[in-house]
C-alpha cells in the first residue's frame, strides 16, 4: 500500500515538471493545472463546434471569417470570466497580433517539438511552471494543440484557391499553412498571477 502511494506521489511531481502523460491523469493534480485544463477544454470545445457548424453551412472559406471573429472573442470572454489570461500561440503564426509567443512560450513550444520528436503523444503534451515576472509570480500553463484532419482545410499544404484568397485577405503574413495531421499546430497558453 505504502509503495502505491509513493509511486503516485512521484508520478504527480513528474506530471508537474514535464507535462501530463495520460497515465498520470489519476494522480492528484495541481489545482491550477486542473483549472487551466478546464478552461482549455471549454475554449477548444466551443471553437471546434463553431468551426464545424460554419464549415457545414458555408465551407471552409466561410468558416475563416467565423474563426477570425470568434476565436479572439471566445479567448477574451474566457479571460474575463476566469481571471486567467487565455490565448493560443504558435511558432508559425496566423494571427500575428494575438498568436505570437513571448520568449517563455517560444522555449516551451520548442521543447514540445523535441518531446514530439522523442515520441511523446501530442494529445496529452503540456507544461506548467511558476514564473517570476516584472509583475510578480505567475502560474503559466501550456497545452499542445495537435493538427487534426479537419484543420487541414485551412492549415494544410493544399488549401483551395478560395481558402487561400480569404486567408491572404485577413492575414497577409500568414505562416500557418503547410501542416500535416499529427503536427503540433501551436498551443493554448494560460497564465494567472499567484
Ligand atoms: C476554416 C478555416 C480553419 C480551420 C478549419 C482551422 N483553423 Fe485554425 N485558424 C484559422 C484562422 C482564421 C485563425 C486565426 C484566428 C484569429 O484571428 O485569431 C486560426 C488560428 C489558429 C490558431 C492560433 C494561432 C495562430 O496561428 O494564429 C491555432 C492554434 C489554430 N488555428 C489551430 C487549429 C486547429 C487545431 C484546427 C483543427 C481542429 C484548426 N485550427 C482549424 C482558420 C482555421
Amino acid at each position: 500500500m505504502k509503495t502505491a502511494i509513493l509511486i503516485t506521489a512521484s508520478a504527480a511531481s513528474l506530471l508537474f515538471a514535464f507535462g501530463a502523460p495520460k497515465a498520470a491523469d489519476e494522480a492528484p493534480a495541481n489545482p491550477n493545472v486542473a483549472e487551466a485544463k478546464g478552461i482549455i477544454k471549454q475554449f477548444g470545445g466551443q471553437l471546434v463546434s463553431e468551426l464545424k457548424a460554419a464549415i457545414k453551412s458555408g465551407g471552409p472559406e466561410h468558416a475563416i471569417g467565423v474563426c477570425h471573429k470568434r476565436a479572439p472573442a471566445i479567448a477574451k470572454g474566457l479571460s474575463k470570466s476566469s481571471g486567467w489570461d487565455v490565448s493560443r500561440v504558435s511558432l508559425k503564426v496566423r494571427n500575428k497580433e494575438l498568436g505570437t509567443p513571448d520568449a517563455w512560450e517560444t522555449a516551451v513550444l520548442e521543447k514540445f517539438e523535441s518531446r514530439k520528436a522523442a515520441g511523446e503523444d501530442v494529445e496529452t503534451m503540456a507544461y506548467a511552471e511558476v514564473v517570476e515576472g516584472p509583475e510578480g509570480k505567475q502560474f503559466r500553463f501550456m497545452k499542445a494543440v495537435p493538427t487534426q484532419e479537419i484543420c487541414l482545410a485551412c492549415h494544410g499544404t493544399e488549401v483551395t484557391e478560395e481558402v487561400a484568397a480569404k486567408l491572404d485577405e485577413h492575414y497577409p503574413e500568414d505562416q500557418a499553412r503547410g501542416f500535416s495531421a499529427g503536427d503540433i499546430r501551436g498551443a493554448f497558453s494560460l497564465s494567472k498571477p499567484l
